[in-house]
């Protein structure tokens, strides 16, 4: 530590991550850890702000402070999660959880008042130390974000945020930040209270400072009187704050299906400090222990650390990075390409073969914008400059200036090897050609091309900029630099990549096929709609496979499930086709059509619905379904077994993706996790397929496997590296 003294009021604190500037009685507090990228709350800095509080509370002269971060995108990110993975078990998380809440309470114990001056991200830790100070300024810019996302993580903010986050802004707003995770930026944050002042951030340490010397001085007294509103007046009484928490806890229940644990630990510790508003960070920390012990969490956590490791390039920096896209096809899914890279600044060519098509494509991405301008997250002048940078044409005029071609035309080879061609004949020698196919396999579509090491895939999920995942696949061929580069791309754009092998779907495709065929045999054999949905959705995924299949089209799961059955045979593809085939005949393509197995037309209310304002959420059947299925359907005459039901369907997919790790299309489970549950809604708190095998152990879903095996068929065959598992009594993971 060194102290340099600078006259009688001026003072110096260097320590690696922390600097104390004194100058007119304000000292200013720089938190900069010059070994990361961001700031986290870990072992390494919290020593060194504790050596800063006992200086700020022995100091005479400090009158105010002011809490500012050197790092140009992020106040502080969060509590280090690794070291609260290394707690060895629910005491010593319990003892993590109070030092932080005794810290953060030292801190607004300072006689001095505290300001937080917030640029960047502003997540977990980081935003209960910004709720300890007595004052936040935070900038405009589009990346200052403030948010409490451990429900995430299967946990609870820790270090006192569910006791002073209600305190500062109220129950009704601090819910659904605490139980969501959701971010919200500093206009938000100021409407609701949360931060005091939203400063352009050019301007933000000289406000701090401004602020921080008038409350030291006592020429600012911060009034904090919230509007009086019917919630608030709710709140004011126990009994309202416990009918809130009542509220909040029937809506967890429904939307979670009592699936995660930590929501209703979160509302478990509001509901105990309405009574014991002295023990409530004592809860607090009891709670957060016990959910850091939960598989939930665990499975969650893993899937965080997944995440960070994806977001490293592992084929290295690109020679050279792509800046032009060219996109052909303006559908669903080209527009979806082309608009998420125009928002990262991309230029972007978006090619298809007619004027409508293009318009079409363009007003998907214009409409898009338009929300996010209405919801404030986007000015209307951003927006129209990432429309500057887009050009929708119907010709390959100045294709050679794209560094990376992504086609999104039909799923026909035929045309696919068509644009391939068209492209390479007005391109440079150096353009990366990727295809967004579904299921085609790479190596098919490079054989037209000139230069099939320049070939990838490049697989997105619909709706583009909603899902997180890419799919990125190579072939033999395909050079490193060019898998550099594509995987450069997706980071840009925001996506979790993946990279897998190339193979007839690859991993997500071809784990979903066997999954829908299980699905398709099980309707066949009389299991209701309904009841299939509920089954999955009670396993964990968003959305049951009925619905799934109506959201993809059903003319698209019949193209995959027809070339896949090809390809792997029974295993994955053994079901039925003809009731897909005859749907599409009729025009029940799914959503896309307003029918599929479902019906999507708009529900008029019932006059008795309108009575009691009641609606039911399920979608009517399509009549035309029931119709083909009583037709060709082999009625099973045995009464159904739910578990059996949910097991059936999930087995599937898990052991197609063991046999993906088996013939090398996934290099490592953590891939085929990642992909599973960010491309298919795999129950995230599982962990993904390879994470749920080693929780349930490889000897429990082989012996099942073998039990639908030889009372089902072949389809069931257990993938051999499942059976050596089950022998040895190996894992996909180490413990
Ligand atoms: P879409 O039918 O919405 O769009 C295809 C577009 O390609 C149309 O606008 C069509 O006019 C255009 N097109 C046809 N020939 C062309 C040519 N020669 N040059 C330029 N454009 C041409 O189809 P969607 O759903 O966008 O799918 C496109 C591709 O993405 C397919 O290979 C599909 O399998 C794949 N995919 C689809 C997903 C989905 O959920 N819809 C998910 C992942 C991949």
């Amino acid at each position: 530590m060194e102290h340099q003294q600078q006259g009688e009021h001026a003072a110096d604190l260097l320590l690696p991550c922390l600097t104390l500037k004194e100058k007119d009685g304000v000292a200013l507090i720089t938190f900069d850890d010059k070994d990361a990228k961001v700031n986290t709350l870990n072992s390494k800095l919290t020593p060194q702000f504790e050596e800063v509080l006992e200086y700020v509370e022995k100091s005479s002269t400090i009158k105010a402070l002011v809490l500012i971060s050197g790092k140009k995108s992020c106040f502080i990110a969060g509590a280090d999660i690794a070291e609260l993975q290394a707690a060895k078990n629910e005491a010593e998380v319990k003892k993590l959880s109070q030092s932080g809440q005794e810290f953060f309470k030292r801190l607004s114990k300072l006689k001095q008042p505290v300001v937080a001056a917030i640029n960047g991200s502003c997540l977990g830790g980081g935003l209960e130390l910004a709720l300890a100070c007595d004052y936040r300024v935070a900038t405009s810019a589009g990346n200052t974000v403030l948010g409490l996302p451990e429900v995430m993580l299967g946990l609870l903010p820790g270090a006192g945020g569910t006791q002073r986050l209600p305190a500062l802004i109220g129950l009704e707003k601090a819910l659904p930040m605490m139980l969501t995770g959701s971010n919200v930026k500093a206009e938000k944050a100021k409407r609701i209270g949360l931060v005091d002042y939203v400063v352009h951030p050019g301007g933000l340490q000289n406000k701090a400072l401004e602020v921080a010397k008038a409350l030291g001085e006592g020429k600012l007294k911060v009034n904090r009187k919230r509007k009086t509103t019917a919630t608030s007046l709710l709140e004011s009484v126990k009994a309202g704050k416990r009918f809130i928490l009542q509220k909040a806890l029937q809506q967890v229940e429904s939307k979670t299906r009592g699936l995660y644990p930590a929501p209703k630990g979160i509302i478990e510790v509001l509901n105990y400090s309405v009574d014991h508003p002295d023990k409530g960070y004592l809860k607090e920390s009891e709670v957060f222990a016990k959910l850091s012990q939960t598989p939930e969490s665990k499975g969650l956590i893993s899937l965080y650390f997944g995440q960070t490791d994806l977001k490293k390039n592992r084929y290295g920096s690109p020679e050279k990075p792509a800046e032009h896209l060219g996109v052909l096809g303006a559908g669903l899914m080209g527009a979806g390409i082309a608009m998420i890279s125009l928002q990262k600044d991309f230029h972007v060519r978006l090619r298809d073969i007619g004027f409508d098509q293009i318009a079409n494509g363009k007003k998907y991405i214009w409409s898009n914008l338009a929300k996010r301008v209405k919801r404030k997250s986007l000015s209307r002048f951003d927006a129209q400059k990432v429309m500057s940078r887009l050009f929708a044409q119907t010709d390959y005029k100045h294709f050679e200036e794209c560094d990376i071609v992504i086609e999104a035309v039909f799923e026909d080879l035929d045309l696919k090897h068509r644009v391939l061609k068209e492209v390479e004949e007005c391109s440079r020698e150096d353009m990366i050609f990727a295809s967004n196919t579904s299921a085609l396999p790479i190596s098919d579509i490079a054989k037209a091309s000139k230069r099939p090491e320049r070939v990838i895939g490049m697989h997105y999920f619909s709706p583009v900029h909603k899902m997180p995942l890419l799919e990125i696949i190579v072939t033999d061929q395909t050079t490193d630099d060019v898998a550099a580069a594509a995987v450069n791309v997706g980071i840009r754009q925001g996506k979790t990549v993946i990279v897998v092998g190339d193979g007839p779907g690859f991993y997500t495709t071809r784990i979903l096929a066997p999954y829908m065929d299980e699905v398709a045999i099980l309707a066949a054999e009389g299991v209701d709609f309904y009841t299939l949905d509920d089954a999955m959705m009670d396993f964990g995924y968003p959305v049951g496979p009925i619905a799934l299949v109506d959201e993809v089209g059903i003319d698209v799961g019949y193209h995959v499930s027809e070339s896949l059955g090809k390809a792997f045979g029974k295993r994955v593809s053994s079901g039925d086709l003809q009731i897909l085939t005859e749907l599409v005949a009729k025009g029940a393509k799914g959503r896309k059509s307003g029918k599929g197995f479902y019906l999507y037309q708009k529900q008029k209310k019932s006059v008795l619905d309108r009575f009691v304002g009641k609606k039911s959420s399920k979608k009517p059947i399509n009549p035309e379904v029931i119709e083909l299925i009583n037709k060709m359907g082999k009625k099973t005459s045995k009464p159904i077994d739910l578990e059996d039901v949910q097991k059936r369907m999930y087995l599937r997919m898990i052991n197609e993706a063991a046999y993906c790790l088996h013939d090398g299309i996934l290099k490592r489970p953590l891939d085929g996790d990642i992909g599973a549950v960010f491309g298919l809604g795999f129950p995230p708190f599982h962990g993904g397929p390879f994470r749920f095998v080693d929780k349930v152990g490889a000897k429990k879903i082989v012996d099942d496997l073998k039990r639908y095996e030889d009372s089902l068929g072949e389809r069931f065959s257990p993938a051999p590296n499942l059976v050596e598992m089950a022998n040895s009594g190996a894992r996909f993971y180490p413990e």
